[in-house]
């Protein structure tokens, strides 16, 4: 497994509100496809999951195959869910010359007799939002939880850059979770007795970083998703978005590699949800990182740059 890389200290600046002030995407970097001019471009929405077009060649220690050079690095200036929401969508042209941040590769997983995932091929590359829909009980949660390294598949690859996830042992994939990945869950998961700042900090304290320097990382990604000034609350003196939005702090804090979350506005009102996903999906992605969202919510789909949907534990058509 690579070494991770240095991470960035976080700042405490608060949200830009400007769209202006999001990292360009410079025509080196991706060229504008068409419709980038149009007034309301929609997203593509491809019928089917991309299979990894670059195979992954392992390295032995080697540094993970992560274009840092090639995403927008982030500025000192964060993105709001405002601007984002304003923001001329990705496309998949942005995407596609860069090497997937994950993929998976015929993925079969069985419960007993029970079928989660039939042969599944999907990737997703840094930057890059992707919506996983289907109807209940095909295999949503269960490709999330075999690409999260989670669950182990029964056949297939699962590679994050250039490490192969799937084969390694179930302390190696609780680091390497910890380290390289972040979570979100429908019910943010949040130790109750904790102030917001300290349950963002934890992950970081957890794997070994001072409880000084993990709460003042804490504390300026709480600035970043808008709760500079509810860092000292408890999740019950929360809203409900309020403590999505400390859920995705803590998902971020630790500069992952892919943010993976399951049914994230599922127990939030619409406009609390389309925030909380505009936040999500900005703040992710303006990092470099990749997301990974199940939903069952068109609108939260939308908000992604791709989706694919899972029937009987395939990719089907949309
Ligand atoms: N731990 C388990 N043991 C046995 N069967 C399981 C287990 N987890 C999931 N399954 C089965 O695997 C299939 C896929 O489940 P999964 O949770 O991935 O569906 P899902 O698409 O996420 O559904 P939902 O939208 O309801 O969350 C279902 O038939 C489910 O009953
Ligand atoms: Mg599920």
């Amino acid at each position: 497994m690579s070494t991770p890389t240095p991470r960035p200290t976080p700042t405490a600046q608060p949200l830009a509100h400007n769209p202006s002030t999001r990292p360009p995407h410079t025509p080196t970097q991706y060229p504008a496809p068409p419709h980038h001019q149009t007034p309301t471009p929609q997203y593509p929405l491809p019928a089917q999951s991309p299979v990894p077009t670059q195979n992954p060649v392992p390295t032995q220690g080697g540094a993970s195959s992560a274009p840092t050079a090639q995403y927008p690095v982030p500025t000192q200036q964060p993105v709001s869910a405002q601007a984002v929401a304003q923001r001329p969508p990705h496309t998949q042209h942005e995407f596609q010359h860069l090497p997937a941040a994950l993929s998976g590769r015929g993925l079969v997983k069985y419960y007993g007799d029970v079928v989660g995932l039939a042969g599944v091929d999907v990737a997703v590359r840094p930057g890059e939002a992707l919506a996983v829909m289907g109807p209940s009980g095909n295999g949503k949660t269960t490709l999330l939880h075999v690409l999260a390294g989670i669950l182990v598949p029964d056949q297939g690859e699962v590679w994050l850059g250039n490490d192969r996830v799937d084969q390694l042992s179930d302390g190696q994939r609780t680091v390497l979770r910890r380290r390289r990945l972040g979570f979100v869950f429908q019910d943010n998961q949040l130790l109750a007795e904790l102030p917001a700042d300290e349950n963002v900090a934890l992950p970081l304290m957890v794997d070994g970083m001072s409880r000084r320097e993990a709460v003042g990382r804490a504390r300026a990604t709480l600035a970043q998703v808008g709760l500079a000034n509810e860092a000292g609350r408890r999740p019950g003196e929360l809203s409900g978005g309020q403590a999505q939005r400390v859920a995705i702090a803590r998902a971020l804090v630790g500069e992952p590699q892919v943010v993976f979350a399951d049914e994230p506005t599922g127990a939030l009102d619409a406009a609390t949800g389309g925030q909380v996903i505009d936040l999500l999906v900005g703040a992710a992605t303006h990092r470099g990182a990749a997301v990974v969202v199940v939903t069952h919510d068109d609108a939260v789909a939308a908000r992604c740059h791709r989706v694919v949907r899972i029937v009987d534990g395939r990719v089907s058509e949309r």
